[in-house]
């Protein structure tokens, strides 16, 4: 397993990595109008290119065996007023393709995006994961994480509530 900064080059495969894992998550328990309007807003060449190159993120791929697997993203900016912790920075999307969980490639993800996150200055790390989402709730309470709040997340047309959880680094 190899992981890595996103270089510019990356964002086809990035875009193509982050749909088909966002819809993988999410598409059996939401209605498939949101998703074509999430997947149309979030997820598409020139939304990650400009993520890639945006300084205010560091987007981290996996790669496995010549294929991407996984990638994270965090990024500083809005922090949510439940987020008391010093210097918090935001874990924004964290998703592994779904052969590959439970194999390994998301603690080793989760320890390098500790690291950046603590070379960029942060102190904690916060992230908001769907009140629904078993099995991300289960890791990252495995990894620390601990409940600080809620806040809504607009999926499509659909106010959903993300739980904020933090870990300080
Ligand atoms: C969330 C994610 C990164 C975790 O990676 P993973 O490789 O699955 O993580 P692990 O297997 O180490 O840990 C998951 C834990 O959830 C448990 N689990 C599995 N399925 C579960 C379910 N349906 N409900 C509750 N817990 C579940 C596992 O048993 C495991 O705990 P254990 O190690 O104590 O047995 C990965 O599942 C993923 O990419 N999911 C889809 C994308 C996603 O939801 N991203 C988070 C968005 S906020």
């Amino acid at each position: 397993m190899n992981i890595r900064t996103a270089v510019p080059e990356d964002a086809a495969v990035l875009a193509a990595l982050a749909r088909t894992t966002f819809s993988d998550t999410f598409a059996a328990n939401n209605d498939p109008a949101d998703m074509v309007l999430h997947l149309e807003r979030a997820y598409g060449l020139p939304q990650q290119a400009e993520e890639i190159r945006d300084p205010s993120m560091t987007t981290l791929l996996v790669d496995q065996d010549g294929t991407t697997v996984a990638y994270a993203q965090i990024r500083s900016g809005h922090i949510p007023d439940c987020v008391s912790g010093p210097a918090p920075i935001e874990l924004w999307r964290f998703y592994v393709d779904r052969e590959w969980h439970g194999r390994g490639i998301a603690p080793a993800l989760m320890d390098r995006v500790k690291a950046e996150a603590r070379a960029r200055g942060a102190r904690t790390l916060w992230l908001g994961v769907w009140e629904r989402n078993d099995r991300a709730l289960a890791f990252y309470a495995k990894c620390g994480f601990a409940a600080a709040g809620e806040h809504i997340f607009l999926f499509g047309t659909d106010p959903q509530t993300d739980r904020i959880l933090t870990l300080a680094l």
